[in-house]
């Protein structure tokens, strides 16, 4: 499976946000790969009104209905139609672990899945506690840039595979992915899928870069 971070990409933003979705919707019937968009919270009723995929946010928060200025609350993102949330990105990250649990806690209530991104195996093994779906790992100093964390750290990979796998918890991989060899490496080492948003979305053919990433899974 792969995920695609939107994040504030102004090329996965408001009507290019609804495009991109169309895109992978495309590329996830030809491949019959689960593609996951993680969309910008602005956006998501109208994507999920537009397209059959899952759809996921970035974020939610713990608040339930009240006084919370400027929060995300997990119930009305059910209620506009997402079935998912990453949580703990490196790039929004949740640095107090309880808090953290209450928001993984939050989210089981309202029937949210749940990926916890970790930076470091240290993080990968008490994150593993909070029995989200998906555990991720993805080191910070990789994401964006050109050298792929398939490519550059294979073993520190197959290490958090064996941490996911102990505590049945399916592991994804990101940072730099853009080739079907990194995805096929991350599978080799013990993922079940990648997280990806540069190399597709900042791609002059994002239709073209995603449908390479999908023959990994081959
Ligand atoms: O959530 C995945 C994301 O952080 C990876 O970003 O640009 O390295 O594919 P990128």
């Amino acid at each position: 499976m792969i995920f695609i971070n939107f994040k504030t990409y102004q090329e996965a933003s408001g009507l290019k946000a609804l495009s991109l979705v169309s895109i992978i919707e495309d590329v996830a019937i030809s491949s019959q790969i689960k593609i996951i968009p993680v969309v910008q919270i602005i956006d998501l009723k109208e994507i999920v009104s537009v397209t059959k995929l899952e759809v996921w946010v970035q974020k939610i928060d713990s608040v339930s209905y009240g006084a919370n200025t400027g929060s995300v609350l997990a119930e009305e993102i059910v209620n506009a139609g997402a079935r998912g949330t990453f949580l703990n990105h490196s790039e929004n990250k949740i640095s107090d672990f309880n808090l953290l649990k209450t928001v993984v806690d939050k989210a089981k209530k309202v029937n949210l899945k749940t990926l916890v991104f970790c930076s470091s195996l240290e993080e990968l093994e008490k994150n593993k506690t909070l029995n989200p779906d998906f555990l991720s790992y993805e080191p910070p100093e990789l994401i964006g840039g050109d050298i792929s964390v398939a490519a550059s750290q294979p073993d520190i990979i197959a290490k958090a595979a064996v941490i996911s796998k102990e505590a049945g918890i399916p592991l994804i991989i990101g940072a730099g992915i853009a080739s079907q060899e990194d995805v096929r490496k991350s599978l080799e080492m013990g993922a079940v899928g990648v997280a990806v948003a540069s190399h597709v979305i900042k791609s002059q053919n994002p239709r073209g870069a995603l449908m390479n990433l999908t023959e990994g899974f081959n």
